[in-house]
Order: structure tokens, then sequence, then C-alpha cells
């Protein structure tokens, strides 16, 4: 049984890679590459997979994982600038892509311990920047 719980928050970041020439990230980038940055209203949906457990009738403590991800990926992310701010995009890019991957590795750092042994798994991390687009992990 999987269950998928929606979070939302808005951040900033600017497009570009040290890896590329100026002329290389206006092409790939365009006007995300703009050097001051511009904003988002990200939507990231969390989904869990595991057993019914038949106290609760639940698959996964769902206060457990709001806090969870209110502690290790919103208090973060929350109206940050993505590219200056957060430590992983001083050496990546700050796309939708490693996006997801920091929100992947910052949730497995402390799944285990806030969930114990009995963990529901991680299943699938997908995170919405536009209503064009948006990255799945699975
Ligand atoms: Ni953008």
């Amino acid at each position: 049984m999987r269950l998928t719980r929606r979070y939302r928050f808005s951040a900033s970041h600017r497009l570009h890679s040290e890896l590329l020439s100026d002329a290389e990230n206006d092409r790939i980038y365009g006007k995300c590459n703009n050097p001051f940055g511009h904003g988002h209203d990200y939507l990231l949906e969390v989904s869990v997979r595991g057993r019914l457990d038949p106290d609760t009738g639940r698959i996964v403590d769902l206060g457990m994982l709001d806090d969870l991800v209110a502690r290790e990926v919103i208090a973060r992310l929350e109206h940050r600038n993505l590219t200056e701010e957060v430590e992983a995009f001083r050496t990546s890019v700050a796309t939708t892509e490693n996006l997801a991957l920091e929100i992947q590795r910052l949730l497995r750092a402390s799944w285990d311990r806030t969930f114990g042994v009995q963990a529901p798994a991680l299943d699938r991390i997908r995170i919405e920047e536009t209503k064009r687009n948006y990255i799945e992990l699975v």
C-alpha cells in the first residue's frame, strides 16, 4: 500500500552552471539564467510504502512524516535562495532534478531514526516546479 502526502514551499534560484560558458548557460537555461534569480511555488509529494498497521489502520504515522518533512526539508528550503543559501547547490545547479535528489538525501538521512525498525519505505519523491514539468524519483 502506498500513501502520498503533499507539501508546498516557496523558494528562489538561478540556473547557472560554473562548468558552462555564459553563452551556453544562456542557451540552456534562457531566462532562468537571469543573474537576479526568480521564484517558484514548489509542490512536493512524498510517497511512503508500507504494511497496514491493524492497530491504527494506517501505514505511516502522518504526524511523524509531517514533522520530518517540516524539519529536514521545508525549514531548510522555505523562502530561501536555493542557489545562494543552500549548501548542496554550491556545487550543483538548483534544477528540479537536483532539488529532488537533495530532498531525497535529506529524508533518507533521518528516515530510520524517525520511524524506527518498523520504518515504512520512502517510495517516491515528486516535485513540481511549474504546471508544465515535474521530476519523480522512484
Ligand atoms: Ni526556475
